[in-house]
């Protein structure tokens, strides 16, 4: 399962301190070690920065950046944003835009869902799930439905927007357990804030409830750090289940095409 191990203790002190963490939200504290996790996927790949005297610089504590923000925005990750084509595609957002960390995670996500023979469906769902955090962190199953689904079958939009909440809630039927890491992280009484509650008991008796199940569990698949994952071997599925704008993706005026124009410029300040 999960390859990534969060020192618990140097995690509590990036967030501000055990007093800081005490005063937060659990659910905000759920996400932030999601993306804790996910971030270090990235992190290899990212020798540290070196001051001109040789000293290491650090990056700047991180109670000056709210938590939110998008990976696009976040220069501290020191990936360079590649050009994207006039008219660009997933693809090459894939290929040119989205962090290191969001795209292995997404990749071996939907590796997992590949080689285990699920549905072409899940598999898409699968490499697209967390795309979203390159735009934006906060809520990012509601986000990242939003963005995608002027182009893809509904039933992945739904799947995309529930896995958030369904991450903290076991089902044995197809073996998701919930998190250890949360446990040792949060405290074994965790509950999660109401609207999650809400939307897992909205969603756990829907007809497409398992779209977003599958998420939940491919996701856990998603966290090696010695694992590449090519494309390549999606390229078909995505122009099976993704329906690419001619204009590109940002200039089809399509009702989330803002949201791909501000990750296409992330500098612009209006
Ligand atoms: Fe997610
Ligand atoms: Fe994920």
């Amino acid at each position: 399962m999960s390859d990534v191990n969060i020192d618990r203790r140097a995690f509590i002190a990036k967030l501000g301190g055990a007093a800081a963490v005490a005063a937060m939200a659990p659910e905000a504290l759920a996400e932030e070690l999601e993306h804790e996790m996910i971030d270090m996927l990235g992190q290899d790949q990212q020798p540290p920065a070196q001051a001109p005297s040789g000293q290491q610089t650090r990056l700047p504590p991180f109670q000056e950046v709210y938590k939110g923000i998008g990976h696009v925005f976040d220069k501290r990750r020191g990936e360079e944003l590649k050009p994207l084509p006039k008219q660009p595609t997933l693809v090459d957002f894939f290929e040119r835009r989205f962090s290191r960390a969001t795209h292995r995670h997404c990749l071996q996500s939907a590796h997992h869902a590949l080689k285990t023979g699920q549905p072409e469906l899940t598999i898409m769902s699968c490499l697209i799930h967390d795309i979203v955090l390159n735009l934006a962190k906060p809520d990012h199953g509601w986000w990242g439905a939003q963005m995608i689904e002027p182009y893809v079958d509904e039933k992945i939009t739904w799947g995309i927007r529930y896995h958030q909440a369904l991450r903290f809630y076991p089902d044995d039927s197809v073996g998701y357990e919930y998190p250890e890491l949360y446990n040792r992280i949060f405290g074994k009484d965790y509950v999660p804030e109401p609207y999650i509650e809400d939307a897992y008991q909205y969603a756990r008796k829907h007809k497409w409830y398992m779209e977003a199940r599958l998420i939940t569990l491919n996701d856990t698949y998603g966290f090696n750090k010695d694992m590449d994952v090519s494309l390549d071997p999606f390229i078909d599925i995505i122009g099976r289940h993704f329906k690419q704008p001619k204009e590109g993706l940002g200039y089809d005026n399509s009702p989330s095409a803002h949201m791909w124009r501000t990750m296409i410029n992330p500098d612009r300040s209006l």
